[in-house]
């Protein structure tokens, strides 16, 4: 049976937050770690959990070990505790990408007598509710106990009414390039794009109605967010950078295409991504949401 020991490496921050709430609700008794002492002192006292600043204390004694820190330190942080832990104890972390800590786990459970699981929770810190949200899964493997152990946690994100997918690292990491990297990027291009003119937003807004708004509400949901993370998620996985060549040649075609005046290459272009979204499941009552998100603009 899981143990309700549990520490959460990275518990100051926005997710390590979110998680402890979670799991504090199902009665495990957590321990936040991080570095900043002022930082994490602040957040235990107010989630009202322990916090620890000796990582080996408090890697020692749990039963279940969660990793939430920056996508380039996870890998690090994964080789460093797995020695450190109890057996038949579970490690999982919830970073962004997922091909290096796969392999780095692989090798570790097979060395430690440990149970390593990697998340990808598709919601951020400013979640209310959690019913309906996705949690990608990658089951890597440890001890005897293992699927007992997952089911056991699975249980909990379930009761929750999160969906939990499982996938390869590989396929995670070729869609998170296009549905984190690309939406990310194409805002704080959209940005960097407006910027160039000169013109504030507030100005600019003045001579708008609907789409314009619309995009640029939600370019600034976003480029408030993690500048860190959302860094990483573009530079740290080589699948990107395919779209990166892939968007290079979309520009430079639909450039000439503008400048050169060719509608039928344009209606041929603009019929394609008709036809790519007509099938999803969200095609069909889309104008009508536009307008519901216009609704609370307009107010
Ligand atoms: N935010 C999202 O929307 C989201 C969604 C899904 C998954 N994730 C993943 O969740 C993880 C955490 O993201 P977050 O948004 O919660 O980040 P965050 O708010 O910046 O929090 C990071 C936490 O890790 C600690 N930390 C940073 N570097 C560390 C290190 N080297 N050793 C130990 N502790 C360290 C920080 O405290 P100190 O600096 O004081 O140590 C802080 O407690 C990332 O891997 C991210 O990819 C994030």
């Amino acid at each position: 049976m899981l143990g309700k020991n549990m520490t959460i490496i990275g518990g100051s921050g926005g997710m390590g937050k979110v998680f402890g709430r979670l799991f504090q609700k199902y009665g495990f008794e957590i321990t936040l770690f991080a570095r900043n002492k002022e930082k994490l002192i602040q957040t235990a006292i107010g989630l009202n959990m322990e916090y620890s600043l000796d990582l080996e204390e408090c890697v020692k004694k749990a039963d279940v070990i969660m990793v939430s820190i920056p996508i380039t330190s996870t890998p690090q942080m994964i080789k460093k505790i797995a020695p450190l832990m109890k057996r038949d104890a579970i490690l999982f972390d919830i970073t962004s990408l997922k091909t290096l800590v796969y392999s780095i786990m692989q090798e570790l459970c097979s060395k430690y007598p440990i149970n390593c699981l990697s998340l990808h929770p598709m919601f951020g810190p400013g979640i209310k509710d959690m019913n309906n949200y996705v949690m990608i899964s990658i089951k890597i493997g440890g001890t005897n106990n293992y699927n007992l152990l997952i089911e056991e946690l699975f249980a909990i994100f379930q009761s929750e009414g999160l969906l939990i997918i499982t996938t390869t690292p590989e396929e995670h990491d070729k869609t998170m390039a296009l549905t984190l990297a690309v939406p990310h990027m194409v805002n704080i291009l959209y940005l960097t794009l407006l910027k160039q003119s000169g013109i504030p937003l507030n100005d600019l807004t003045k001579f708008t109605g609907t789409t314009f708004l619309l995009q640029k509400v939600f370019a600034e949901s976003i480029i408030q967010r993690e500048m860190e993370m959302f860094g990483e998620i573009q530079m740290e996985n080589p699948e990107f950078y395919k779209i990166l060549d892939l968007f290079e040649g979309v520009v430079s075609k639909y450039k000439t295409m503008i400048q050169s005046k060719d509608k039928n290459a344009f209606n041929k272009t603009f019929q394609e991504g008709l036809e790519y979204s007509r099938e999803d499941n969200h095609f069909k009552n889309s104008y009508k949401y536009f307008y519901e998100f216009m609704k609370i603009l307009k107010k």
